[in-house]
């Protein structure tokens, strides 16, 4: 007999099973569909999606090893600290994160046991309207379907990195982020197509641990999306650091040899250039995936970027079909994701969810952080809205100086008028937890007022919030 479920969700990401494991709380009949084996070593479908696969969390995990062995082949001196024939095992780097990953991904089973949430092993594709919902056809990896009805759907298929025509990436010499999370080695010259966060999170992990990296970048100006301030600073540090950046370059031929790839650009003054390296990384964005999802059959398209169109509250143009995630518009953030599935399976239950785009942050995890919530000044001239400004800087934190972690600041964007907080800016090494006290300021529509006159813990890196927030009416105390 065919199997009938409330909630049929396609893709197990931070949108899918967030969004499943929500639906099962809430007294629905769920199941989670998932095809992907990822890197499973018994080729059994992984859950988690790219964030937890080949994204977030594997980035992550490499992220904090080469943090450490940065920290002590060039910072342990400072603090009076020796240490000779440091060294790196990437092998040993690369299977702590493998570890990660399998525990993280073996935690979503258990969290679907305890909700209730079936998993569907394969891919699944619609096969048109059914009587009071849709049938959905899985595909398990053996070949065989089997066919399910679903009153509701949630599309939660998510996004594949973006391949540039003329640069075939095999995920040895030329990688995306798939390839890029787990090189057997450091290479010597790394090149990487793309200052985005992808370029500058994995560019950041081979340099620390020794390989001479360069950035190429199209766009004339560095992390466009950023405060222009953020933007500005940040190349001054990621330079400082080592990282090669060329901005405004338009690339070439790229010619893949055994073991070099060499890749023709124009850089910014219209000169040709070459770059030879042993690895490259394309990571110029990422595109939403839907192949074999049968959209047709149940009357929906995809738009011309390739996204499933929605509302405010996910719906698609077909009643009782919703899209969350990569697949759809917004940020291409797990945490948006994860928001929009929660949204929608209260909504399928009746209640009234509701997501708040305004208020969801954005942290590239480089040393130090770059996290930001809300408007940009940029935005706010290009908006015509009256606002000021408070910055303030770690070099004038007692907790940071201790800490090594006096680069950056923090800066407030209040509206001029009614002083509520628009946009805050953060570089930090803690940057990522920083920001969860503005990401509450904004969503809770508090002043800058609010915020300077909350007590924050002393010493601490949160006070420089306090005092960039005091600092939008020039009442900063420390400086
Ligand atoms: P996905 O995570 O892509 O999951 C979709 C799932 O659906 C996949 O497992 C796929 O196999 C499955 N699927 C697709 N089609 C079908 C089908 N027909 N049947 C069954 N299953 C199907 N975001 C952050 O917020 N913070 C970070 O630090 C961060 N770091 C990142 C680092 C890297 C290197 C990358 C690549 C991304 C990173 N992201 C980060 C982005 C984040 O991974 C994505 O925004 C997030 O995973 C999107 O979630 P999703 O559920 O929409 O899609
Ligand atoms: P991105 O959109 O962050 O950056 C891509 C960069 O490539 C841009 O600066 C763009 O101008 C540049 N570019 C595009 N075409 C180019 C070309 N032909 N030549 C040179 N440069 C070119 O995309 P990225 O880094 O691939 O990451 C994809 C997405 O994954 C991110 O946008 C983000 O949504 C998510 N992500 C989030 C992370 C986080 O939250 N910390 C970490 C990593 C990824």
């Amino acid at each position: 007999m065919t199997q009938s479920f409330d909630v049929v969700v396609i893709g197990a990401g931070p949108g899918g099973y967030i969004a499943a494991i929500r639906a099962g709380q809430l007294g629905l009949s769920v199941a989670c569909v998932e095809g992907n084996a990822y890197d499973d070593p018994k080729g059994e479908p992984r859950l988690g999606g790219t964030c937890l696969n080949v994204g977030c969390i594997p980035s992550k995990a490499l992220l904090a090893s080469s943090e450490e062995f940065e920290k002590i082949t060039h910072h342990a001196e400072d603090h009076g600290i020796t240490v000779k024939g440091a060294s790196i095992d990437v092998g040993k780097m690369v299977a702590r994160k493998d570890g990660i990953v399998g525990k993280m991904t073996g935690g979503i089973q258990y969290l679907f046991k305890k909700n209730k949430v079936t998993l569907l092993k394969g891919y699944a594709s619609f096969a048109g309207k059914a009587e009071g919902g849709f049938n959905v056809s899985v595909k398990a990896a053996d070949g065989t379907v089997s066919a399910v009805v679903a009153k509701q759907v949630i599309i939660a298929s998510g996004s594949k990195a973006r391949h540039l025509p003329g640069i075939p990436v095999d995920n040895k010499l030329i990688c995306d982020n798939e390839g890029a999370l787990k090189f057997g080695d450091v290479p010597k010259r790394l090149g990487v197509i793309g200052a985005g966060v992808i370029g500058l999170e994995l560019g950041s992990v081979w340099r620390r641990l020794g390989a001479e990296v360069t950035v190429l970048e199209a766009l004339p100006n560095f992390l466009a999306a950023c405060d222009e301030s953020v933007g500005k600073e940040m190349l001054k540090i990621f330079k400082g650091q080592g990282l090669n950046i060329s901005l405004g370059v338009k690339i070439g031929e790229v010619k893949a040899g055994k073991k070099a790839v060499s890749i023709a650009y124009t850089d910014a003054d219209g000169k040709a250039q070459t770059l030879d390296c042993d690895k490259l990384i394309v990571s110029v964005g990422r595109v939403p995936y839907t192949d074999g999802l049968n959209l047709d059959s149940i009357g929906l398209k995809t738009n011309e970027r390739g996204m499933i169109d929605v509302d405010a509250h996910c719906q698609t143009l077909v009643a009782g079909v919703f899209a969350v995630g990569d697949v759809v518009r917004g940020a291409m953030l797990a945490h948006k994701a994860e928001e929009e599935g929660v949204m929608v399976a209260e909504i399928i239950a009746g209640q009234k969810g509701h997501c708040n785009y305004d208020a969801i942050p954005w942290v590239i995890y480089t040393s130090p952080e770059v996290a930001w919530v809300g408007k940009t000044e940029q935005d706010l001239k290009a908006s015509g809205r009256a606002y000021k400004a408070g910055q303030f800087p770690f070099m004038a934190n007692g907790r940071a100086l201790g800490q090594g972690d006096s680069q950056g600041f923090v800066k407030v964007l209040a509206d001029a008028k009614t002083d509520e907080v628009l946009g805050v800016h953060i570089i930090n090494s803690h940057a990522s937890d920083l920001i969860a006290e503005a990401v509450m300021a904004i969503e809770f529509k508090a002043s800058s007022e609010d915020i300077g006159r909350i007590c924050h813990a002393h010493p601490s890196l949160s006070e420089v919030v306090k005092e960039a927030a005091l600092a939008c009416d020039k009442r900063q105390l420390n400086m």
